[in-house]
């Protein structure tokens, strides 16, 4: 009688405590306001970033601007095809090493763009096609996304695809010529690449319900339907003076579709709606759950590929504008929370065996004169720390580059064998591994031992 009511007494004095702190909270949330822009995103779990490039990391004012107000980072154009790869199978990491040490230092996280686009190709690609540009387009992806792992937090694997104007087709590019199927091999690819990063599809002119925009919705609908690797959608976000009044319904309808949605390039045109528009389009993020940041294409209106349009959130001394204070205070009046990040296991096509020991399938992505295959090795009933797995090639096919394995050979049966972050595999589990081939055919259900 008397346990009961000492704690009826101290659960009647924690309903006060908890009401007057509640009180506390509500009243000084203002003076608590975050003043920095990554900081306000970060209230309710998302960020904000800036598009940047290495030789600007110590100019000022806008190192101090970057530094400050921002909590990720993209390479305005250093990440690109002709950057990373100016010569075929030769890689230069420089430039996006030294944005992604600027950013790790800081706790910034870092958008990779982009792996793949028709624009801003290495000359050599731009001459190429068929199954070479195919090869060399799987091959970029794998040495690119490869090289830094595990430390992009969204890609934008695949730019610009789809056409203007109301016919909802495709760019025609020398890539779109390499088949239809050439967005779904690059999302694979840099799936099996970084598999920690999560993978955008980002484009342009989407920005509400258009053609443009409902087709590119369709595809990541059957992206998803078929177990295509796709986590988010991308959208670009340069603006004139008005904003599309179904630009929050766009949003949310890929969200619907189980896809993230980042606002990527946000730069609005100078003029008197300008502030209101960088307003609407932080509340319109902010409303959708799963619009998990926004990045804007630039920090200082002179760095702005829009010459002339002062598209951006400061002027050239650094000096916030009024687009500014409307961006933190859309982000300080809050929004719906990103649901928590989730890694979706990929769907398991064969039965785990019942004993010990493990399996393996084989998926594969083929164009004429070539193809990708991802194999996945799974576990069985108890946890295995390496794999063999032994696969037999097309005859007439050759392997040309693969990815976490190591192989014996490269026609005929090759032996695949882990690599020393993929050996561990908990029972029931899976990893993947992939390779690339010249040739076609079928490959048989590979066999796997446990080690
Ligand atoms: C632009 C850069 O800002 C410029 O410096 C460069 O000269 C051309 O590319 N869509 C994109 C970005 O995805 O990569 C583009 O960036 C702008 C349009």
């Amino acid at each position: 009688m008397r346990r009961t009511r000492r704690i009826r007494a101290i659960v009647a004095v924690s309903a006060t405590m908890v009401l007057a702190a509640g009180m506390a909270v509500a009243i000084s949330t203002s003076a608590n306001a975050a003043t920095t822009l990554g900081a306000a995103a970060a209230q309710s779990g998302r960020y904000f970033g800036a598009a940047t490039n290495s030789f600007m990391l110590n100019r000022q004012p806008h190192a101090t601007v970057l530094n400050r107000e921002f909590n990720s980072i993209v390479a305005e154009n250093e990440m690109k095809w002709y950057h990373t790869e100016p010569n075929q199978n030769q890689f230069n990491f420089t430039a996006g090493d030294q944005l992604i040490a600027h950013a790790r230092a800081r706790g910034m996280t870092v958008r990779g763009h982009t792996l793949v686009w028709h624009a801003q190709q290495p000359a050599w690609a731009e001459n190429m096609s068929g199954t070479a540009l195919r090869n060399a387009m799987i091959n970029h992806i794998n040495r690119v996304a490869g090289h830094w792992r595990g430390q992009i937090h969204s890609w934008d694997v695949v730019n610009e695809a789809f056409a203007d104007g109301g016919s909802g087709a495709r760019r025609d590019s020398n890539l779109q010529r390499t088949g239809n199927d050439w967005i779904e091999v690059a999302f694979r690819t840099a799936r099996a690449a970084d598999p920690g990063a999560k993978l955008c599809y980002n484009d342009y002119n989407t920005d509400g319900i258009n053609a443009k925009s409902t087709a590119i919705y369709n595809m990541v609908r059957d992206f998803k339907a078929r177990g295509v690797p796709i986590d988010c959608v991308g959208l670009q976000s340069h603006l004139g003076t008005t904003l599309d009044p179904t630009y929050q319904q766009n949003i949310q309808r890929f969200a619907d579709l189980g896809v993230d949605v980042q606002i990527t390039e946000l730069d609005i045109q100078q003029g008197a709606n300008q502030a209101n528009m960088y307003g609407q389009v932080t509340r319109a993020c902010l409303a959708v759950a799963r619009c998990t940041g926004i990045t804007v294409w630039g920090v200082l209106d002179p760095d702005s590929w829009r010459t002339g349009a002062n598209p951006l959130l400061f002027d050239g001394n650094g000096n916030k504008k009024p687009a500014y204070d409307a961006v933190l205070n859309a982000l300080n009046a809050g929004g719906n929370n990103p649901p928590p990040p989730t890694t979706a296991p990929p769907p398991v096509t064969t039965p785990p065996p019942s004993g010990g020991g493990c399996s393996a399938s084989v998926s594969l992505n083929s164009w004429n004169g070539g193809f990708v295959a991802t194999v996945r090795v799974t576990a069985g009933s108890s946890a295995i720390n390496g794999w063999r797995v032994r696969l037999t090639v097309p005859s007439g096919a050759t392997v040309t580059g693969s990815w976490n394995a190591n192989r014996s050979g490269n026609t005929g049966a090759v032996d695949w064998t882990n690599v020393d972050y993929n050996g561990r595999v908990a029972a029931g589990q899976s990893t993947e591994f992939g390779f690339q081939a010249t040739g076609n055919g079928s490959i048989p259900t590979p066999s796997c031992t446990a080690s």
